[in-house]
């Protein structure tokens, strides 16, 4: 397949499950230790080889683009107080020059609408697309993973990470049947967008990491609102699997939904865990806590 060289980060939701949290500000800036969700899921995608980043934001995003963006006051201040192990942290962060592009999805129309509004900025080559809702630990992330299985695919195939989460919530996700095998991927026979339970085709969901073949811009310029009333990717993919194939990679690693408090929490405790200089401290914590 084509080098996959840019992925989708579509940032613009208004994240009322965590008001009054994000209020004032993106939920894609809440932390997870001391990195913002946004930058836990631009890190997967950079260790994948995504060399340009595309954030689909709106109105009251702006900080996300100062995070990405270089912080002169705060630079020469850590300088000046020869804070070095801080400054190369934000250096190794910071997209390299023109890496980065921004556009706005001005009404919230739904994910596949927020993709399409980045068409102009992907052009015609395939793409990835990470949801930062989702953060998946991994040693090599879930991105990196489905790049490698894309190797045994054909130049056109799609491919979507799933996983499989009890079938009394398979209604919170996309879900796709299953086909035959082809190397580390399946194909998939099915794509439902928040199926009820005996309509689901299987329990494996898609977990917000997808490989999209440009075609997709064309179905969703013509995509007319499902679930939810809103512009559905599903929907879109749906549509261009009848004239291209669409694979399902089930990827190793655990998935953490940071778009529920939940699974907020917990990712706060895994990654946390993760840190040798915070793993003894915060598993004391954990011990006392729990009684
Ligand atoms: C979106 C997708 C859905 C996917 C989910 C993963 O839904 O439409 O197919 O399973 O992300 O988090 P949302 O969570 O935006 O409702």
């Amino acid at each position: 397949m084509t080098r996959i060289r840019k992925a989708i980060f579509p940032v613009a939701g208004l994240g009322t499950r965590f008001l009054p949290a994000t209020k004032a500000m993106p939920k894609e800036m809440l932390t997870v230790v001391d990195r913002p969700l946004i930058q836990h899921v631009v890190d997967e995608a950079k260790q994948a080889g995504i060399e340009h980043l595309i954030f689909v934001t709106g109105r009251g995003k702006a900080v996300i683009e100062d995070h990405f963006d270089r912080h002169f006051e705060l630079e020469a201040t850590l300088a000046e107080r020869k804070k070095k192990t801080e400054l190369d942290h934000l250096s190794q962060d910071l997209p390299a020059a023109g890496a980065a592009s921004f556009t706005r999805q001005q009404s919230p129309l739904g994910l596949g609408h927020a993709v399409w509004c980045a068409r102009e900025i992907v052009g015609n080559e395939p793409f990835a697309l990470l949801l930062p809702d989702v953060l998946v630990k991994h040693p090599r992330g879930c991105l990196a993973q489905m790049m490698d299985a894309t190797k045994d695919l054909g130049d056109k195939a799609n491919i979507i990470a799933v996983e499989e989460v009890p079938m009394d919530r398979v209604h919170m996700y996309g879900v796709v049947g299953v086909g035959e095998q082809k190397g580390k991927a399946f194909g998939i026979t099915k794509m439902v967008e928040k199926p009820k339970t005996a309509e689901a085709p299987s329990n494996l969901s898609i977990t917000g990491r997808y490989i999209l073949q440009p075609e997709i811009f064309d179905v969703l310029a013509k995509q007319t609102p499902g679930a939810g009333g809103e512009i559905q990717l599903t929907d879109a993919m749906v549509t261009l699997a009848k004239s291209q194939p669409f694979y399902g990679l089930k990827f190793d690693g655990r998935s953490y939904d940071c778009g529920s408090k939940i699974g907020f929490l917990a990712a706060n405790v895994a990654y946390g865990l993760d840190r040798t200089e915070l793993a003894s401290e915060l598993r004391e914590e954990l011990k006392r806590l729990l009684g």
